[in-house]
């Protein structure tokens, strides 16, 4: 029995920010900053803020502008933060409106039609609260019978979900799953940290894994998803139900986003690269069978040292498409968006390789081939 994916969508949204933006608020906070501690920085208890750079952001991470949910309050030097409007419970949560409108695309993609879903899976980094499942929210507004929950493995997710999806229309409690990426970076990104505050983007994936062939989609068969986890504090983010019994500061940098971005690309390469190199060979493939690899969008560089190390030479762009530049760190959507944007060219036969990797570690490929 074959498995394929018949279709993707993708929702952008409608604001971005240049690194150029970015940059010019950040250093307007750290002119703030300095100035209101200014008698604290003298003394030598308070170290003074630096300014940032967009050469520096653009050089050691190959991102030039991300998408966002809010760009007035992320750009706003007195607020530094996304700005949300609180939504009653009876109207749609921010999340499952953008899995919506992502879900509908992967949808029409794939001509599959509401009543041939089972099951909704939503994977990503962050939920905005901890039920009920905003998946089951995303599957009532849909109209989906069956079922649906909610999942987390950070940068990881999609292709965790993807693997779960697959393993149940296997089991044969499915036929068609619908697995959808909302990720809304920006929310848990400190944007006050020089080091940090250009990584992340906003953005919303779906994914229809399927048991149907239908001949009138062109769809891509999995044919082997093979996963990989490994326990690191490096990409680490504290936030969670038990702070405000820990008696924390919610505001504060613990609650937010933080990584050692040298120790996670020195660590995070070659798991990412055993990863692949075995999968294909238990699957009796080669490196040069493969066309393409759709990799997780964190660093240019590290994704350019992923495919050296595996092809044995340098990448080119066809071979390993890049969206962090126009979409920065989307975590688990990242390489669906390479995915969706960049596999149309695909003929029958060809194959390919879908990458995630990220925060725990956690590492996902799966092997897709053209009908
Ligand atoms: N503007 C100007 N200078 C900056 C800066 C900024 N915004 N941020 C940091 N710097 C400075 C640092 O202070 C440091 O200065 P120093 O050499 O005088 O100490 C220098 O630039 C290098 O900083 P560093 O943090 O070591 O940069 P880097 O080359 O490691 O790049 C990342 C940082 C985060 C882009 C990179 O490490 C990365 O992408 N790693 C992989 C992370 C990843 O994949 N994470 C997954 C997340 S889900």
């Amino acid at each position: 029995m074959g498995i394929y994916i018949a279709g993707t969508g993708l929702f952008t949204p409608n604001e971005s920010i240049s690194n150029e933006e970015l940059v010019k608020s950040y250093n307007a906070y750290a002119d703030l900053f300095n100035q209101q501690n200014k008698e604290a920085i003298e003394k030598g208890d308070l170290e003074e803020l630096t300014y940032s750079s967009a050469d520096f952001i653009y050089k050691a991470s190959g991102i030039e502008s991300r998408y966002v949910l809010s760009k007035e309050g992320i750009l706003d030097p007195q607020r530094m933060k996304p700005k949300f409007k609180k939504r009653k419970d009876n109207e749609p949560s921010i999340q499952a409106e953008i899995a919506i409108k992502a879900s509908k695309e992967a949808l029409k993609n794939a001509n599959i039609e509401i009543d041939q879903v089972d099951g909704l899976i939503c994977a990503c980094s962050n939920l905005q609260r901890a039920y009920p499942a905003v998946s089951i929210e995303v599957q009532q507004e849909l109209g989906i019978q069956g079922y649906a929950y909610d999942m987390n493995v950070a940068c990881s997710s999609a292709t965790f979900g993807m693997q779960n999806a697959v393993n149940d229309i296997k089991a044969g409690v499915a036929e068609t799953i619908l697995v959808v990426n909302p990720e809304i970076c920006t929310a848990h990104l400190n944007f006050k940290d020089r080091d940090g505050h250009f990584i992340f983007g906003d953005v919303c994936t779906a994914v229809v894994i399927t048991k149907v062939n239908d001949s009138s989609t062109e769809n891509f068969e999995v044919i082997d998803t093979k996963l990989k986890t490994s326990f690191s504090n490096n990409i680490r983010n504290n936030f969670g139900f038990i702070s405000k019994n820990e008696d924390l500061d919610l505001y504060s940098d613990d609650q937010l986003f933080k990584q050692e971005g040298r120790k996670v690309f020195k660590q995070v390469v070659p798991m990412v690269e055993e990863l692949i190199a075995n999968h294909l060979k238990e699957n009796n493939l080669l490196v040069s069978d493969i066309k393409r690899l759709w990799l997780h969008q964190a660093n240019l560089s590290m994704n350019s040292l992923i495919a050296k190390r595996l092809l044995g030479r340098d990448p080119n762009e066809d071979e390993m498409p890049t969206v962090l530049n126009r979409y920065a760190n989307t975590s688990s959507a990242g390489s669906i968006i390479a995915f969706h944007k960049y596999s149309e060219d695909f003929r029958k036969g060809d194959l390919g390789v879908i990458c995630s990797f990220g925060a725990g570690y956690s590492v996902g490929s799966i092997i897709v081939q053209k009908t």
